[in-house]
């Protein structure tokens, strides 16, 4: 139920030459149709497909959708006559490389060039994109992280990967390739395509948000929840978005459409937005509104729990749920620059913002009422005061829309007067 989706209502443009590199693993049939995207958005498509891909998918579909010719061999000579790897690594604007599989990715940090895919790796001296995909127990992998820290700070751009279901049966996390919109998406901000973003004070600044609620399962039928809608968490991706940044929004199960030009990733529990969000960053900002359920059913059933007459009702034995904001909000090299909370409060408002601003570490806590009479939950308007190390600023009564821009232009406003860069 987990997924990810790229609202298609503001179509960024790629009008430059991007390589794909399509690595060996089944979402290798994805990049068929990122081929396709890229294509439409207005960019060259060249392919090269590594030995592993071929098993996956072959040359010819790859060059009906690209229209041009697909390289596979290092040691073609035609190819190296007519083109060569270097130029290949050379003649393109943009590289991405998906689904960029465990073997590729430690290829890629070890500056190996075996094959036709790492030489033009090695070779390039232009941006590259990976789009990681593989078993989440091989992405969580003590090499891997060591690996995907290496081509971070040699300066590969990641996108993904996205929590959700593996091929292999009955097996979910973290490692799920990016979709091909969403990959799109962030090849056209990374070649700065004219209408990759509107130009605004967030312009190059990644903005990560969380919103909705979380659904914690009991059984495979009824869940713990809240009462929130996702309007504001929703309306602050919008505002982001318009303000030049590029967006990635971890949402909760809600019934509002995708704000335009944003990343959304859709998620189901506390535990899988966690794991969202981790993979979201690094981040300039990181805005948390989602309403997280606090407590999980330790161990929820795998069949609907039966009503028996004369049977005992069932106990619920709850979990604590992990803490996203406070683990986000933490010191550490993945920090982001600025990190804002919301406290969902039903008395004592301001007080007990300031006290989950200090427990949690976070920057600002933006203190709203949720108390029926208040109407926050679901409502379109929202009071909210906004807490900081400084003090407590009370905003009149405003739509969520509005509270949004505000928010957005003060974070804004706040990382230039800061000048960090991530
Ligand atoms: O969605 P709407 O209907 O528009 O309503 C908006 C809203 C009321 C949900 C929103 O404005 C809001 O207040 N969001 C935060 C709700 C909340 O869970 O607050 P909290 O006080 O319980 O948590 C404090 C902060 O920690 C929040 O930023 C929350 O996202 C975060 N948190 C909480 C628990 C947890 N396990 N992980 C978290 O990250």
């Amino acid at each position: 139920m987990t997924g990810v989706n790229q609202s298609q209502s503001v179509i960024p443009t790629v009008t430059q030459r991007v390589l794909l590199i399509i690595g060996g693993g089944i979402a290798a049939y994805k990049s068929l149709d990122l081929i396709r995207r890229l294509r439409e958005r207005g960019a060259t498509v060249r392919v090269v497909l590594t030995r592993a891909a071929q098993e996956f998918v072959t040359p010819l579909a790859a060059g009906a959708l690209s229209n041009e010719r697909v390289f596979t061999d290092l040691f073609d000579l035609d190819d190296e006559r007519e083109i060569g790897h270097i130029r290949l690594a050379r003649d393109t604007d943009l590289i991405i490389v998906a689904p960029a599989t465990a073997d590729l990715l430690a290829k890629m940090a070890t500056g190996q060039a075996n094959d036709l895919a790492t030489a033009v790796l090695l070779a390039t001296d232009k941006p590259v994109l990976a789009a990681p995909a593989m078993n989440p127990r091989m992405w969580s992998h003590p090499a891997t992280r060591r690996n995907v820290r290496q081509l971070e700070a040699d300066g590969i751009h990641f996108i993904g990967p996205n929590v959700g279901e593996m091929a292999e049966r009955g097996e979910a996390g973290v490692g799920r390739m990016a979709e091909a919109l969403e990959i799109a998406q962030a090849a056209a901000h990374l070649l700065g395509g004219p209408q990759s973003a509107p130009a605004g004070p967030l312009s190059g600044r990644h903005v990560v948000i969380t919103s909705g609620p979380t659904h914690e399962p009991i059984d495979p039928v009824r869940y713990i929840a809240n009462r929130s809608s996702g309007k504001q968490g929703h309306a602050i991706a919008a505002a982001a978005a318009a303000a030049g940044a590029r967006v990635t929004l971890v949402s909760g199960p809600v019934t509002l459409a995708d704000p335009p030009g944003v990343a959304v990733i859709k998620v189901e529990t506390a535990a899988e937005m966690l794991a969202a969000v981790q993979t979201a960053l690094p981040a300039d900002i990181a805005i948390f509104a989602a309403a997280v359920a606090d407590w999980r059913v330790t161990t929820s059933a795998n069949q609907k729990i039966k009503k028996t007459k004369g049977s005992d009702v069932p106990t619920l034995t709850l979990a604590e749920n992990p803490d996203i904001l406070m683990s986000v909000a933490k010191r550490g090299p993945r920090r982001p620059a600025l990190v804002i909370g919301f406290a969902a409060e039903t008395e004592a408002v301001v007080p007990h913002a300031q006290k989950k601003r200090k427990e949690k570490s976070a920057d600002w806590i933006v203190a709203n009422d949720v108390s029926p009479a208040s109407d926050t939950f679901g409502g379109d308007w929202n009071t909210v005061h906004l807490v900081t190390a400084e003090g407590v600023t009370s905003w009149p009564p405003q739509s969520k829309d509005d509270v949004a821009r505000r928010l957005v232009e003060q974070a804004g406003a706040w990382l230039a007067a800061h000048q960090t860069e991530i």
